[in-house]
């Protein structure tokens, strides 16, 4: 088995800003409440020209950069996202296009906010079986295209955002392992229930506001900081390892509270925990990439840094990888 790593990181968030004092314009809502319940103090919104496609491109470019190479030494791309530009083609498809590269494998994966997490370990595969050498990665997410601006109880916590992230075949090791789970019984707990086969548009579903994210917030809390907690743990424990042997924990940016939850749950200050949550709100499989981006350029993480980033979302889906920064 080959040796895998990250090489690259890039990040694109679109310039338009929706902060607090606009929700409460928009919805009965406060800037006091979404800032204490949720840790969001602004959110990005990708403007009306421009798709999922278009994010995730200039966060490709970007990891590219980082990585030095051209987008003609990539061999395969893996993209994660709920917000599709069109049902087909593929996402990957159109990033593939933009990025002018032809004749390698490209595929769209939906594991919603766990999405990025599920990409990075296929990518570890593709390449750790010698298959392929070079991958892409990215996590790119309109959110605010499935969000309804009527509904305070979801509207204050959605943005939008692209990650992005280089694999490649490595003398030492980078991507360590991943541990993957999810349970598809919890289906309604968190989903855009029409717009699919299962409820394809007619006027009913969007007199309803069916095309839109639909959530229990309660419930999810406590699942999310249950799985995510879950999972790190389960990590660690695979590959011998104390939560002291961690630099930081990249976490799913779905609600500061829950980030609180999720370290105390194991037992972890709460510092080692990375989150700009204040800054982008919860972007979906987007989170990840991005906080990761942001870590490594910081300057924070050094060579040898053990990460472990760690998810849930939709499906219900939840996991966490194991990461070296080899960078
Ligand atoms: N502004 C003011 N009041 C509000 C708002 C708002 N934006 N939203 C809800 N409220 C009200 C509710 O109506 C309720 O009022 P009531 O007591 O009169 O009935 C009160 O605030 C408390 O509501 P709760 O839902 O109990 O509030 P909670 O503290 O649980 O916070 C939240 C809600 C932020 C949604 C939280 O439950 C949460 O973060 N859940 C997890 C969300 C999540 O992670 N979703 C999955 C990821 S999304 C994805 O996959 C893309």
């Amino acid at each position: 088995m080959t040796n895998v790593s990250i090489i690259g990181t890039g990040s694109f968030l679109p310039e338009d800003t929706l902060n607090n004092r606009d929700m409460e314009v928009m919805v009965d809502t406060t800037d006091e409440w979404i800032l204490t319940r949720t840790g969001i103090r602004e959110r990005r919104i990708c403007p009306r020209n421009m798709a999922t496609s278009d994010l995730g491109y200039r966060a490709s470019l970007l990891a590219c950069e980082d990585a030095s190479i051209s987008p003609s030494e990539i061999d395969f791309i893996i993209v994660a996202t709920v917000t599709p530009d069109k049902f087909f083609p593929s996402t990957a498809c159109l990033i593939q296009s933009k990025l002018g590269i032809k004749n390698i494998p490209v595929f769209d994966l939906s594991a919603a906010c766990t999405g990025f997490i599920y990409a990075l370990e296929t990518a570890r595969n593709f390449i750790s079986c010698k298959t392929y050498k070079t991958g892409l990665v990215v996590a790119n997410e309109c959110m605010s295209r499935l969000t309804d601006y009527t509904d305070r109880s979801i509207c204050v916590l959605l943005g939008d955002g692209a990650g992005a992230a280089i694999v490649r075949a490595s003398d030492e090791p980078g991507l360590l392992g991943s541990y993957l789970g999810a349970d598809g019984s919890y289906e309604e707990m968190l989903h855009a229930p029409a717009g699919g086969s299962f409820l394809p548009a007619s006027f009913d579903t969007i007199e309803n506001h069916l095309h839109y994210m639909k959530m229990e917030g309660s419930a999810l809390f406590k699942i999310a900081i249950q799985s995510m907690s879950e999972s790190v743990n389960k990590i660690l424990d695979a590959h011998n390892l104390k939560k002291d042997d961690l630099k930081i924990v990249v976490p799913h940016q779905a609600n500061m509270r829950i980030i609180q939850g999720v370290a105390r749950s194991l037992g972890m200050p709460a510092e080692k925990f990375f989150v700009n949550i204040e800054k982008y709100g919860n972007m979906s499989a987007a989170c990840i990439p991005i906080a990761l981006d942001e870590a490594g350029r910081s300057g924070f993480l050094k060579k040898g840094d053990l990460i472990v980033t760690v998810a849930f979302g939709g499906g219900l889906t939840w996991g966490a990888n194991l990461i070296k920064w080899t960078k």
